[in-house]
């Protein structure tokens, strides 16, 4: 039956993320984790990183490193990410594509900016989100699903416009298959666009405002770059793009919390301290395995 009514979903929580350099140099906006935010269930990490100017020789990434208990996402923008794998995957994720790594019982994993990047210098602009597995999921084999640009549908609705990376929007469905349902959206509200989604009322919800301002709830919040919002409860979210100028970009993260407990070091994300020096133990022992290099020309 049309017409019943929606419960919009108002702003909870904002955190406000600033640019900090993390590990090897490169530079991100964290809103979470932090001290205050150790995670948003089932959202266990979101950086954006850059936008950052490299120039040639300056570009540094993330080399070989473990994960386990969990899947890693990354969304570029601008540029382009090599990644590579201990089960054997390797490939390049350019702009406005996804990879979608789920660790699960564990790999060895290699995040660097392209070659060219690297070589040549260039701008990199993009996002990476990791998605907490629970307990029964989080020693499945690993899975690497990798969405080319133009496998991301778009939709629109009067001035806003939306990329579906997971899950559904406007009609559109993202290509990766996620483990549990996950609403992973890039959102971009031109001025004066205003629409309310379903979202499903036993999902949380968050919105990363990455560009200008966009407007959130059935009042007049707005949040402008660098904030996040967690979303309060409902069955819908209300985004509004600027009153005037630029449009305004985020992505909305959407997914059911697992309410487990959350043992976390590093790169291992699992249930209890045992489980995580199992973890370490068999990473330091390479049950991981290691990226195989030999059969590289370059
Ligand atoms: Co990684």
């Amino acid at each position: 039956m049309a017409g019943e009514a929606q419960a919009v979903r108002e702003v909870a929580r904002r955190v406000a993320a600033h640019r900090q350099r993390e590990g090897a140099g490169f530079i991100v906006r964290r809103p979470f984790p932090t001290i205050g935010l150790s995670y948003v269930d089932p959202f266990l990490l979101l950086d954006e990183m850059g936008p950052i100017d490299y120039g040639p020789g300056e570009a540094v990434g993330a080399p070989d490193h473990p994960h386990r208990g969990f899947e890693t996402v990354t969304y570029v923008l601008e540029g382009e990410m090599e990644h590579e794998d201990s089960a054997g995957h390797r490939g390049a994720t350019g702009p406005g594509a996804v990879q979608w790594m789920t660790a699960g019982a564990g790999v060895v994993h290699s995040e660097m900016p392209s070659r060219r990047i690297r070589e040549a210098g260039g701008r990199l602009h993009g996002f990476q989100v990791w998605v907490n597995l629970p307990a029964r999921l989080k020693l499945v084999q690993p899975r690497y699903q990798a969405i080319v640009a133009s496998r991301v549908p778009e939709a629109r609705q009067g001035g806003a416009s939306v990329r579906v990376i997971a899950g559904e929007a406007l009609g559109a469905r993202g290509a990766v298959q996620t483990q549990l349902p996950i609403d992973f959206h890039d959102w971009t509200l031109e001025a004066g666009a205003d629409l309310t989604l379903p979202s499903p009322a036993d999902r949380q919800a968050v919105v990363y405002v990455f560009s200008g301002a966009v407007g959130l709830g059935a009042g007049d919040s707005e949040l402008h770059e660098g904030e996040m919002a967690i979303l309060g409860p409902g069955d819908a979210v209300r985004l509004r793009g600027p009153v005037r100028g630029a449009a305004g970009r985020a992505l909305l993260l959407a997914g059911a919390p697992l309410r487990e407990p959350v043992a976390r070091f590093g790169p291992f994300v699992m249930n209890t301290e045992a489980e995580l020096r199992q973890a370490m133990v068999d990473y330091q022992s390479g049950r991981m395995g290691e990226i195989a290099r030999t059969a590289r020309l370059d």
